[in-house]
């Protein structure tokens, strides 16, 4: 009798601990992690922000030339060096995510990026989107 109890207690905190868990991972990455690691991981997740707004990876492959809605965003890097004369690469990236329509990469429509990351997400969160897409030479 007591063994049972004992093990359902334990199941309900399972269940409870295992919910608990799985809605934030849906909008934040794990607290441990570094800048780049930070970016990475919530560039990977299908949906990011108090809002739930969509993820990056909805709309942008890390692989070479495949174009989901929006643009691959390997090589993202390099391009953000020269995208806007007189811009850093860190700055273009960091419009690119508060300011989509700023800048229109060629050959895709605007408007159809995410427009409301600015208020969804932390200045924190934004940061480590920029430090990782820095690091996609
Ligand atoms: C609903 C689809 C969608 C989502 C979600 C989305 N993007 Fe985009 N993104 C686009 C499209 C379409 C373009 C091309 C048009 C343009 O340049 O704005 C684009 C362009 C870009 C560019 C190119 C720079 C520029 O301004 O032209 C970067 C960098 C970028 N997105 C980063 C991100 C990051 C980081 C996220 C996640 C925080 C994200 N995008 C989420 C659709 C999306």
């Amino acid at each position: 009798m007591k063994f049972y109890s004992l093990f359902f207690a334990f199941l309900l905190c399972a269940i409870v601990g295992l919910i608990g868990c799985s809605s934030k991972e849906i909008s934040q990455p794990q607290s441990n992690l570094n800048p780049v690691q930070r970016g990475k991981a919530m560039f990977e997740m299908s949906m990011i922000g108090e809002n739930k707004a969509p993820g990056c990876i909805v709309c942008h492959s890390l692989e070479a030339g495949k174009t989901l809605v929006g643009p691959s965003l390997a090589g993202i890097a390099t391009y953000a060096e020269t995208a806007v004369p007189g811009m850093s690469a860190e700055e273009f990236l960091r419009q690119a995510i508060l300011e989509p329509d700023q800048h229109q990469m060629e050959g895709y429509p605007a408007g159809v990026m995410y427009q409301e990351y600015g208020q969804d997400l932390s200045q924190e969160d934004i940061e480590a989107l920029v430090a990782f897409m820095l690091t996609l030479k």
